[in-house]
């Protein structure tokens, strides 16, 4: 199935389709690759759309909160929005705090129409092509991004990618989950979250990493036990202060990474990935933007679990390092698994 989700102001028609399996079902979006909405039964059976999103395309486009996008070339920030391969600086926008990167925006993949390359019904692959310099990075690119939902409740997010130069490949989902649905902002501090990590990267006051991994033992960062998300947000700790609540990257230690519960509605969700890092979100700058059905999205009114290469690690050549060569193949897989 097909449906429009309205018209850019350059007159192009931006649509959703839907794919249905392990009794899930989404709405996504070619305007971004973006998750639109993802219904998911509780234990009584009462299905309920757990993840954020705009009314329509417009409201997508106009805003930075990266609602279910998929976001690239690089996820997260760059600091000084430049970084040297080969030899060679490679500049970017500095559309953070005027000095850094973020999401490779101005022109980030999540604001871009991809291509539906093949749609199933219980998937849809869509694919981009991103020219040599396009947002600043090396290389003509070819990526897909293919949705998935499998048996037992799985939705799958693939990335594939190659490029003819050697490049940065960063790619990752910017859903924000709510697990009680998306029309109960107020309920999303109450569910509980476990991460099986054990460091996470200190940033700046301008979220850039600044090279230590610390221990979140004795912590408001510690997860390794499951907790309610807003439990320690209002302890005195200057991680959490700098970054006005949770958003950092946790070192994955192994799957699940995360897994987040709500509590009331019994709903369950495990993440896992083979990627080094996840960015936790606590959804710090959600302003009441007005989204699906005309709900208000208060400040932390959902949280984002984005699976990645830690922020800046093309600047920390001792982190795992998120460049392809010329002619690689880039794949990776996330899975948000529904209990
Ligand atoms: C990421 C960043 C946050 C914020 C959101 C989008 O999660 O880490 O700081 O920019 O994207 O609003």
């Amino acid at each position: 199935m097909k449906r429009s989700f309205g018209i850019l102001p350059d007159g192009r028609e931006a649509s959703l389709y839907t794919i249905v399996g392990g009794g899930l079902s989404a709405e996504i979006s070619d305007y971004g690759a973006t998750l639109w909405s993802l219904l998911v039964p509780d234990r009584n059976g009462d299905v309920a759309d757990v993840v954020l999103g705009f009314q329509d395309v417009n409201g997508h486009r106009t805003s930075t909160t990266y609602f279910g996008a998929t976001v690239g070339r690089n996820a997260n920030r760059i600091g000084g929005a430049q970084f040297v391969l080969n030899g060679k600086t490679y500049s970017l926008p500095a559309n953070d705090n005027g000095r850094n990167n973020l999401h490779s925006a101005p022109d980030s993949y999540a604001f871009r129409m991809w291509n539906v390359v093949a749609h199933k019904h219980n998937s849809i692959t869509f694919g981009l092509h991103s020219p040599d310099g396009d947002q600043g990075f090396p290389g003509n690119a070819d990526i897909e991004v293919t949705y998935r939902l499998e048996d037992d409740g799985v939705l799958k997010i693939v990335y594939d990618a190659e490029c003819d130069q050697d490049t940065v490949f960063n790619l990752t989902n910017h859903t924000y989950f709510n697990l009680a649905g998306h029309d109960h902002p107020e309920k999303a501090m109450a569910q509980t979250l476990q991460m099986n990590a054990t460091f996470f990267t200190v940033a700046d006051a301008e979220s850039i990493p600044t090279g230590e991994n610390r221990s979140v033992e004795g912590t408001p960062m510690d997860f390794r036990t499951a907790k309610p998300i807003g439990r320690d947000l209002g302890e005195v700790y200057e991680p959490l202060k700098l970054q006005g609540g949770y958003d950092h990257n946790f070192e994955a230690c192994g799957n699940p990474i995360a897994t987040l519960c709500d509590p009331e509605s019994g709903r369950v969700m495990e993440v896992e990935t083979d990627l080094p890092g996840v960015q936790f979100y606590s959804g710090n700058f959600l302003v009441g933007e007005i989204g699906k059905e005309g709900v208000s999205y208060c400040y932390r009114g959902g949280i984002a679990l984005e699976t990645q290469y830690y922020p800046d690690s093309v600047n920390h050549p001792e982190w795992p390092q998120p460049f392809t060569k010329a002619g690689e193949h880039y794949h990776t897989e996330t899975k948000y698994i529904f209990k």
